[in-house]
């Protein structure tokens, strides 16, 4: 059986598991507790150019089914993430993929060029979605236009794989996803968190010190299921999956959307032994129904 997905000639995963951003920091934690060389990819916490402090607390609340978070981006910063995270994150045998941000167009053309000569780093996630920062995130992932001009300027400025990674909150997720293949990218990462709040009837204050937040987990699944689809009738580069997976039947069923890879988040931070759980199932599940390749399976809903 052959769980291999190929993203790209230098992306390619040994199964389409992997971990998402801001819920695995720099792989340290999760790699106590698990194999990390049994991933499809690593995906790193969201860096910017200087180290940021994110948010003040509190800044994460459990609703039903998922959980709202804050963070605000909080990341040692990109020097720091290079000295002293990347070589240890190297070690694994499977690729890393650093998510990065900025808070203006330079930022991010910067950090892709750091990014672009290092050889531990197998691609880049470019984050224009982030509810919770008050510069940059979700501002610059909304607008067609604005997102071609700011993708463009990122693939001059490297070689290596790149994923851009999707908002929710677009008005035309297809229409957004067009432009960014169109402005170069090599895959698109679908999605990050929806804004959203929760509130203390008892002190009438918000839960969170930033009032609002992003939510994800189980609970938005549905939603992120819908995006792969829709996005996935509108572009042909690879699209990776995001929102709500906690288990192999949500990764076969956000494959049959048109995903060629899922990422998983809130869930891990729950049960961190879930990759494995995951990746057995996946395998279970192609022997009982026969299948050979699991690359197959991407796009195959039948409508
Ligand atoms: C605590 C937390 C921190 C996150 N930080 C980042 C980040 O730094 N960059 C990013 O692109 N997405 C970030 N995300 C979004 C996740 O990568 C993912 O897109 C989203 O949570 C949906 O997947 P899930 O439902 O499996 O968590 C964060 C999510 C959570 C819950």
């Amino acid at each position: 059986m052959d769980t291999t997905i190929r993203i790209t000639d230098e992306l390619v995963l040994k199964n389409p598991v992997m971990s998402a951003s801001g819920t695995f920091a720099y792989g340290e934690e999760f790699s106590e507790v698990i194999d990390l060389s049994l991933l499809g990819g690593i995906v790193t916490k969201g860096l910017s150019l200087e180290p940021s402090k994110g948010n003040p607390v509190p800044r994460i609340v459990e609703t039903p089914c998922g959980m709202i978070n804050s963070i605000g981006l909080e990341n040692i910063g990109i020097e720091a993430f290079l000295k002293s995270k990347l070589p240890l994150l190297g070690q694994w045998k499977t690729p890393v993929v650093v998510n990065f941000y900025g808070t203006n167009e330079d930022d991010y053309e910067i950090l892709a060029s750091m990014l672009d000569s290092k050889k531990d780093v197998a691609a880049l996630e470019m984050n224009v979605s982030c509810p919770n920062i008050k510069k940059g995130g979700i501002h610059f992932g909304k607008d067609p236009d604005y997102l071609y001009s700011l993708v463009s300027k990122v693939r001059q400025a490297t070689n290596k794989t790149l994923l851009v990674k999707l908002s929710p909150l677009a008005s035309d997720i297809a229409e957004v996803a067009i432009s960014v293949q169109e402005a170069g990218a090599d895959g698109i990462t679908c999605v990050n968190t929806i804004p959203a709040m929760a509130i203390d009837e008892n002190t009438w204050m918000p839960v969170l010190a930033n009032i609002t937040g992003g939510l994800s987990g189980p609970a938005i699944k549905p939603v992120a299921l819908y995006m792969v689809w829709e996005v996935s009738k509108h572009v042909h580069i690879p699209i990776i999956a995001a929102g709500g997976a906690a288990s192999y039947r949500d990764v076969i069923q956000f494959m049959l959307a048109g995903a060629s890879a899922v990422e998983i988040g809130s869930y891990a931070l729950r049960d961190p032994f879930c990759f494995t759980t995951i990746i057995e199932g996946l395998d279970k599940y192609m022997q009982e129904n026969a299948l050979d390749r699991l690359e197959d399976i991407v796009g195959k809903l039948k409508t």
